[in-house]
């Protein structure tokens, strides 16, 4: 039972409602000697925070607190535990729904499994897309410890509403995806209209963000059931409305021919790597050594103002639901950082179990910091 932790040696435990008092995380496993204070958390925790434009209008400013786990602004390797307390919960709209499962939503789910009198109707619950605040600060502190190993984790949306958008060529423009509103690499003005068009029509769009990890040290990954590919497929699958994953060119290869399937092995500096990302950075579920690039999914926002079938759970009669509370119109926008953070807790994970980061302590230094300051650096001016 449970299924609210993730990972072996960094164990990220999320908790909390989308209506309760306080969503959080504890994180056991984290080496001491990182710097850590809630401006860290800040820098990532901006991005997937609700109320900006063509997102949720709801109003929370996701303000971290670290309850424990650091001490003199840095961590001890005890647990690192962090709340964040919910500020703008408007629940009445929930009761009037309480008794039509929305489509599309975890409701009935929730509903037939725990019982409908233990659900917890109010935004979701738990289902709700504002538990993954939590999953970001788990992402926050991961790419902060992945810092010491030169590691950068960036993500960009490369499809909205069927439209493909650019994907990053070079960690600069992975990390330029941040200034943008919609998370794109170029492309800003055919994503608003994208937006613009469903919002009008009270509807809501899906899309796809890569992830790529830069500079990732080879040796990552645990045959047989633990392979960096299953273990990030799990991590990424686990966000709430996603709904497919790819590994390099993914589903693409499956209808190649193995000559052209291949990444061919060259000599570079010294060094036998993988010219091409067709396998995404790993073979045999272990990375090579360079990029590691994957993809997820999204489905669209299914709260939204159009009506659709359900049926009452009292009277078991057909009824209709829509949706007129807050809603983002394309989860993608925000899941990004989601996605990032998912990506970077799972390969701080396998580092600590590879051995390439000391699980005890570890040694906080200027080429660590001058990786971490990137992220700070690329923040949109009304963010940071
Ligand atoms: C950042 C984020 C925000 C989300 N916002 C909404 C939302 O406003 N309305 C909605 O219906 N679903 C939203 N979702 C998706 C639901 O949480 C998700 O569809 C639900 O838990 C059912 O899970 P499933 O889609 O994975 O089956 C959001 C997800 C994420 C990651």
């Amino acid at each position: 039972m449970g299924g609210n932790s993730f990972g072996k040696m960094f164990r990220v435990t999320t908790w909390g409602e989308s209506h309760g008092k306080a969503l959080g995380v504890v994180i056991d496993g984290c080496p001491a000697g990182l710097p850590l204070n809630e401006d860290d958390l800040k820098v990532e925790l901006v991005l997937r925070r609700p109320g900006r434009r063509y997102t949720t209008p709801r109003k929370e400013k996701d303000e971290p607190e670290i309850l424990s786990g650091t001490f003199k602004g840095k961590t001890t390797g005890m647990p690192i535990s962090v709340i964040v307390w919910n500020k703008d919960v408007v629940s009445d709209y929930y009761e009037s729904i309480k008794e039509t499962p929305r489509p599309g939503h975890a409701d009935l789910a929730y509903i037939k499994k725990y019982g409908y009198e233990h659900w917890d109707y109010r935004g979701g619950g738990r289902a709700s897309g504002r538990e993954t605040v939590s999953r970001v600060i788990a992402g926050a502190i991961a790419k902060k410890l992945l810092s010491c190993l030169g590691v950068l984790v960036t993500g960009n949306v490369v499809s909205l509403g069927g439209e493909e958008f650019p994907f990053a060529r070079d960690p600069q423009e992975g990390l330029r995806a941040r200034l943008s509103p919609f998370r794109v690499i170029r492309g800003d003005e055919k994503a608003e209209e994208i937006l613009k068009d469903v919002l009008e029509n009270k509807d809501s769009v899906g899309g796809i963000v890569e992830v790529n990890a830069w500079n990732v040290p080879p040796g990552l990954g645990e045959p047989v059931f633990d392979k960096l590919k299953a273990d990030l497929a799990k991590a990424l699958m686990s966000i709430p409305a996603a709904v497919g994953f790819e590994v390099g060119y993914g589903f693409k290869l499956a209808s190649m021919r193995g000559s052209e399937a291949r990444d061919r092995i060259v000599s570079e500096v010294g060094e036998a790597v993988l010219e091409g990302e067709r396998a995404g950075g790993m073979l045999g579920g272990i990375s090579i050594g360079g990029k590691i690039s994957v993809r997820v999914a999204f489905k669209p926002t299914s709260s939204i103002m159009i009506p659709e079938k359900t049926v009452n759970i009292k009277t078991l009669e057909e009824a209709d639901v829509k949706i007129p509370g807050r809603h983002d119109p394309a989860i993608v926008l925000r899941a990004v950082s989601v996605a990032e953070a998912m990506t970077a807790v799972t390969l701080v994970d396998h580092a600590l179990r590879a051995g390439l980061l000391n699980p005890v302590r570890i040694e906080w230094n200027e080429s660590c910091e001058r990786t971490w300051r990137l992220y700070g650096e690329y923040l949109p001016t009304s963010l940071s």
